[in-house]
């Protein structure tokens, strides 16, 4: 399929989604919102890819923000609609994709920007990185999932200074608010990330999707995460991976899981 706004390529089982407008600094416009989406639903889909890596081309950002020239004169009814329809396509489609999806964060990730490394599993950072939600400097609030995932993934009191501040942290400062999980430098991002995917990728991608689902939803309003445990866990027992896991296990062999 071919891109205007981004790359993607699948290579050992890790597809890498690149976004790639170096000129806007990455800024998310609807098209490369909409072009994300079949990215991600193609790569999850495709039973090769057993991780995926989100990232930005350039040295300088991973996503400086949605596109504010594409907003700046929208109504009321426009915004929420703006908002609405970028969480569903992008923002909650990544955070519930069944296949893993590590942020490998290598520059601004603002705005937008920092909501998509949000949405992802988990994310790592290069040292010249630096995250922020901007958006009260706008006028505006976060509206792709940003003060919803920052409050859970660094508490409450941190995300309402950063969002009223409209400050900037740079990346030694997320891992110690457990922002990101590691930091690296520019030129070892990419390879520290598909070291990542690479420990993931030998395991069942079947009980990772299952797992995925049952931390998110402790997250969700009206579930219960420990009920979803359970349910998610008795599945795995109906599962090829399971069979092959612990079999491999007891034959003291390196499983091959069938996979998705
Ligand atoms: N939307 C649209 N265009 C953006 C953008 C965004 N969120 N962020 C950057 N750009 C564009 C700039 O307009 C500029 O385009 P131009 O060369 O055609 O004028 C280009 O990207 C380079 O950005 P520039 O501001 O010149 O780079 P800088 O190094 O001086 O500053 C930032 C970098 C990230 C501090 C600055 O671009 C910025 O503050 N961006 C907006 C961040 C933001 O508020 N995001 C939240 C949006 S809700």
């Amino acid at each position: 399929m071919a891109y205007e706004n981004i790359l993607s390529a699948l290579e050992n089982n890790i597809t890498t989604i690149t976004i790639n407008r170096p000129s806007k600094l990455n800024a998310l416009n609807q098209a490369t919102i909409n072009e994300l989406h079949k990215a991600f639903k193609k790569a999850d889909e495709d039973k090769k890819t057993k991780v995926i890596i989100i990232t930005g081309s350039g040295e300088k950002a991973f996503v400086a923000g949605a596109d504010i020239s594409e907003f700046a004169d929208f109504s009321v009814s426009q915004g929420e609609k703006l908002a609405a329809e970028g969480q569903a396509k992008l923002f909650d489609f990544v955070a519930h994709l069944s296949t893993p999806v590590i942020a490998a964060v290598n520059g601004f990730a603002l705005g937008g920007g920092l909501e998509l490394a949000m949405a992802a599993h988990f994310r790592i950072a290069s040292d010249n990185a630096k995250m922020g939600l901007p958006e009260v400097s706008l006028g505006v609030i976060p509206g792709y999932g940003g003060t919803q995932r920052l409050p859970q993934l660094v508490g409450k009191g941190r995300a309402m200074e950063l969002i009223m501040t409209a400050g900037m942290i740079d990346a030694n400062q997320a891992l110690q608010y457990g922002l990101v999980n590691h930091v690296t430098t520019l030129e070892e991002l990419l390879p520290f990330a598909e070291k990542l995917a690479s420990k993931i990728k030998r395991n069942s991608s079947v009980a990772i999707a299952a797992a995925i689902e049952a931390v998110n939803a402790g997250f969700e309003d009206g579930e219960n995460g420990f009920e979803a445990e359970i349910t998610q866990f008795g599945k795995c027992f109906g599962t090829a991976d399971f069979q092959e896991g612990t079999q491999a296990f007891l034959q003291k062999r390196k499983a091959d899981f069938p996979g998705k």
